[in-house]
């Protein structure tokens, strides 16, 4: 499934019609270049579970959680991480279960996930638009992704 995202607030507003779809223990992983808007579906996503405050980047930080959503979210930049070994020693695979694990860069780390993955990958083009492609992994083969397209 392939979504055109024209601006910086449709690619929130997709993150949100995303959100509405999510269930507990739900595995996103984010691929795209720097800039690509990663961060801003994230933030999209946050809104609509109605978490309270601004989604932000959390390279720095590595992990910032959520817990006063819908949904527990748990938001994750693993560009900094240097190892699979560090990745694991954060727990956050089992740690998350009952929420949402929205995973930067996770393609680096994709050895150490579940097969059920919802994968993301956001190409930047050149006019400022962004291509959204989504693949179902394992078990999110059986869940319908037509929401998004609306
Ligand atoms: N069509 C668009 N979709 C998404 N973001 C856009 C679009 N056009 C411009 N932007 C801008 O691109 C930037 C995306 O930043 P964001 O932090 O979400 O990217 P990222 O993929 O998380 O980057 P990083 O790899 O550094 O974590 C924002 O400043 C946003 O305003
Ligand atoms: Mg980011």
């Amino acid at each position: 499934m392939r979504i055109e995202v024209g601006t910086p607030e449709q690619m929130e507003a997709l993150g949100r019609r995303l959100a509405a779809m999510l269930m507990p223990g739900d595995i996103l992983l984010l691929n795209g270049s720097l800039g690509a808007g990663k961060t801003l579906l994230v933030s999209g996503i946050a809104q609509a579970l109605g978490v309270d405050v601004q989604v932000t980047s959390p390279t720095f930080l590595v992990v910032r959680s959520y817990e006063d959503g819908l949904l527990p979210l748990t938001h994750v930049d693993v560009y900094r991480l240097s190892s699979t070994a560090e990745f694991n020693d954060l727990e956050l695979v089992p740690d998350t279960r009952d929420g949402v694990l929205a995973i930067e860069w996770g393609d680096a780390v994709r050895a150490s996930l579940p097969e059920d993955v919802l994968s993301i990958v956001i190409n930047a083009h050149e006019d400022g638009t962004r291509t959204v492609t989504f693949s179902r992994e394992g078990q999110w083969a059986n869940r319908s992704l037509e929401e998004l397209a609306k």
